[in-house]
């Protein structure tokens, strides 16, 4: 997979893509990463990427030019590109785009803005895609940018290595992770369930599984409509709720 991109501060992705897993996923050519500085594509002296926004109001708006320029340049060299923008505004960000990512062929080119916004009319014509992480509001899109790069490479085959797979996960798709634990067995009086001491595999899949739906009913129950359940699953779910009342 390749990914490029355009952003004003790309020491921030340099930071990040040298670390762990996808620092391992580059050197093992799962993921190429290419970033390239904005105001290298600016069109004046001063290298000035943003400007006043027309009908007034607080904040600058990112021009149209640098990033006009820049995407051209980098389309230029052939390769298809699928154009990602990141903005509160885009389309919500979650683990089935974060797969269906991570299954494209094209290459991937993000589109990160500072400032109040960027020109709409980057959006209208570079743009295939405009994604947001989450209801907040960033002061940038080089996080976004990074958080959909991190999910999309775990998911690539090969990126993980072996001590983890995400076979477990596509196994509990939609709904929260079980309760993890490690040595010692007892800390300041905290004790790790019995049965997963016993060494009865079986049981302690079972358990999982029901400790996995307890939570998604008790903190996310609105991801119980829309997760993959088996009939033992919702016949688990049955037995919680007895459980919880
Ligand atoms: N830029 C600023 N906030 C953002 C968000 N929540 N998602 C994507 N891009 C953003």
């Amino acid at each position: 997979m390749r990914c490029e991109i355009i952003t004003i501060f790309p020491s921030i992705f340099d930071a990040y893509l040298s670390e762990s897993i996808l620092k391992r996923a580059v050197e093992k050519g799962i993921v190429e990463f290419k970033v390239h500085q904005l105001r290298d594509y600016s069109v004046d002296k001063h290298r000035t990427v943003d400007d006043y926004p027309y009908g007034g109001g607080p904040g600058m708006v990112m021009k149209p030019e640098p990033f006009f320029r820049a995407v051209k340049s980098i389309k230029a060299e052939g390769t298809e590109t699928f154009t990602l923008m990141m903005s509160p505004q885009g389309r919500p960000f979650d683990q089935e785009m974060a797969l269906e990512l991570s299954k494209e062929k094209r290459r991937l080119l993000f589109l990160c803005g500072r400032y109040e916004a960027i020109d709409e009319r980057v959006r209208d014509s570079l743009v295939d895609r405009e994604v947001s992480i989450g209801d907040y509001v960033l002061t940038g899109g080089e996080l976004p940018a990074l958080v959909i790069i991190d999910s999309i490479v775990r998911l690539l085959p090969g990126a993980l290595g072996d001590e983890y797979s995400a076979k477990e996960e596509s196994f509990s798709w939609g709904i929260l992770d079980y309760p993890h634990y490690t040595r010692p067995p007892e800390f300041e009086g905290m004790k790790v369930p019995d049965l997963l001491l016993s060494g009865n595999h079986k049981e302690i899949l079972l358990w999982r599984r029901k400790e996995a739906l307890r939570r998604t009913l008790l903190r996310r129950p609105e991801l119980i409509q829309r997760a993959l359940l088996t009939d033992e699953d919702y016949r688990i779910l049955s037995e919680i709720k007895e459980e919880e009342r």
